[in-house]
């Protein structure tokens, strides 16, 4: 586990954007370069339009011109007591744009961990190979 990238994540909870719901959740990324990527929840009124914080990630290393290869490790932290594990379409959106193998270390408040391949998240995912 890369400590400075959740230490990354953690210190960036306080730019989340989570106004209706209070559930602020913190990404971040370690690029092979060594730059990190992060991202938060940022909500919206018409809350379906409201983005999780590895959406907000990724598509901001994307947005940068890093892609799939680049990424070496992804960290989730929230600020509460159970530990966060992302939800179905940001799977869905990771196990497109994070290789396989990519470790995604998900914290607690307290620094717990629980650190799984993202392969593990998504079994039977849809894929860019099924189209
Ligand atoms: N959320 C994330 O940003 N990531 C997750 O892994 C789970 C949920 C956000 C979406 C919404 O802003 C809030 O948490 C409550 O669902």
């Amino acid at each position: 586990m890369d400590k400075a990238l959740m230490q990354s994540a953690k210190d960036n909870l306080k730019n989340t954007h989570a106004v209706y719901s209070n559930f602020k959740v913190s990404a971040a990324i370690r690029l092979k370069d060594g730059t990190i990527i992060n991202g938060v929840n940022v909500e919206n009124a018409s809350y379906g339009l409201s983005n999780c914080a590895e959406r907000s990630a990724l598509f901001a290393a994307y947005s940068q011109g890093y892609r799939k290869d680049d990424i070496v490790e992804m960290a989730l932290t929230t600020e509460q007591d159970k530990i966060i594990t992302p939800c179905g379409a940001c799977r869905q959106v990771m196990s497109e744009l994070i290789p396989a193998n990519t470790p995604i270390v998900m914290a607690d408040r307290n620094g717990k961990v629980q650190t799984v391949k993202n392969l593990e998240l998504l079994p039977f995912a849809f894929t860019e190979n099924d189209l």
